[in-house]
């Protein structure tokens, strides 16, 4: 978050000065609603999400783009690069992706699978957003098992 905070305050005087510039601050999915069993995480991404929709309210009148990007998961370090499927593309498609969106959406999840996947969610009793967090937390278990068990042999 200070980074954040830090970098911005870098770089917006000189963009403020030329009247253009580009701000992608990466949110999260997770940083759309409150998301237990993920609380810091998604507190944190909630900071991404707010702090640069209020930013673009203040500067996009001066044509500084500033875009929350809020994926779903993306097969990269962070997710020990789990083998790329639909819904976890790899980085380098969700970067093509999110990087087309940039002044046509200040908001987006950068990929339409995950779009889908959040017009359903952000639509569903808190209850439907838990079990998905279940689910994802599930199958990062048993993913980061089968590593260990593999770095073992
Ligand atoms: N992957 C996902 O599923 C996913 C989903 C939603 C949001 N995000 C967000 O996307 C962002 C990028 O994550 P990623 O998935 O690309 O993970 P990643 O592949 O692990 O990349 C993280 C990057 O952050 C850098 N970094 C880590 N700690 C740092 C520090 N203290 N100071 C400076 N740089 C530091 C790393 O640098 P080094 O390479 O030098 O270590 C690396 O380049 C994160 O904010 C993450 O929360 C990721």
């Amino acid at each position: 978050m200070m980074s954040m905070a830090k970098m911005t305050q870098m770089l917006l005087p000189g963009m403020l000065a030329r009247r253009c510039g580009v701000i992608i601050n990466v949110s999260s999915a997770f940083g759309r609603n409150p998301t237990p069993y993920l609380a810091l995480y998604g507190a944190t991404k909630s900071f991404a999400d707010f702090f640069s929709r209020a930013l673009l309210k203040e500067y996009g009148k001066y044509h500084i783009a500033v875009q929350s990007l809020t994926p779903y998961t993306v097969s990269t370090n962070m997710v020990k690069n789990a083998p790329p499927t639909t819904l976890l593309p790899p980085a380098d498609t969700y970067v093509r992706s999110a990087l087309s969106t940039v002044g046509r959406a200040s908001r987006t999840h950068g990929y339409l699978p995950h779009s889908i996947l959040g017009a359903v969610l952000d639509r569903s009793p808190s209850c439907v957003r838990l079990l998905y967090i279940k689910l994802f937390q599930y199958r990062a278990s048993k993913f980061m098992a089968r590593l260990q068990l593999q770095q073992r042999d």
